[in-house]
């Protein structure tokens, strides 16, 4: 069973890598292969809403979401991790959600390719405010986008306050990130 993580954080040793590889760790303690995917180390540019993908195979833009389209491919789960910037997502979690067009399209669309419905998904973001309910509305919202676009979403992780602390100085989140990625792995597997 494979789990792969994309940090679209741009930092690569900071709140979220650090989440997500909690989170693959787990899944590594019960015999999953993970992969994580940096997007501050890749070249990964926006859709460009040509269409190609609906007419060959794939995704007609020859950047690194190719690997990472390959890798998804192959994944029993992904582990999203993403920074809130301005009160949503990060820029490259948006362009990494609108490259996947490439391989699911949501039902609404003509060419709805079968290939990647059901993945399960683990979403994870970190925000500087500790007050978590401040980007609740947005937080459901992104869900339930997620499963609009058929993902199995399986959790949803919010880790607070990182401006006065870091993520990995939370007593116990290690443990609750673990869990996470166990539980992701051994249902991936079933
Ligand atoms: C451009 C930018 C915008 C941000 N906007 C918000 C925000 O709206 N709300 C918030 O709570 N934190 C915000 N933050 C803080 C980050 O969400 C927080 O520090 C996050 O944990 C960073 O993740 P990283 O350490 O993995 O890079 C922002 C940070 C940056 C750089």
């Amino acid at each position: 069973m494979k789990v792969i993580g994309f940090n679209a954080s741009p930092r690569k040793n900071h709140n979220t890598a650090w989440s997500i590889n909690q989170i693959l760790e787990g899944a590594t303690q019960v015999g999953a292969q993970t992969q994580i995917f940096h997007s501050g180390e890749l070249d990964i540019g926006p859709c460009k809403g040509c269409l190609g993908c609906t007419k060959g195979d794939g995704c007609v833009v020859a950047d690194d979401m190719r690997e990472v389209h390959a890798a998804l491919g192959l994944a029993d789960a992904l582990v999203l991790g993403s920074p809130v910037y301005m009160a949503q997502m990060s820029g490259q979690a948006k362009v990494f959600t609108d490259r996947l067009f490439a391989q699911i399209t949501p039902r609404f669309s003509p060419h709805f390719k079968e290939k990647n419905a059901g993945k399960k998904l683990v979403l994870v973001f970190t925000q500087g405010n500790p007050n978590q309910s401040k980007f609740q509305a947005y937080y459901d919202y992104t869900k339930s986008m997620f499963q609009m676009l058929e993902f199995d979403v399986r959790d949803m992780i919010i880790v607070t306050g990182t401006r006065s602390k870091q993520a990995s100085e939370n007593v116990g989140l290690d443990e609750i990130l673990r869990e996470v990625g166990k539980k992701l792995a051994l249902d991936a597997a079933n």
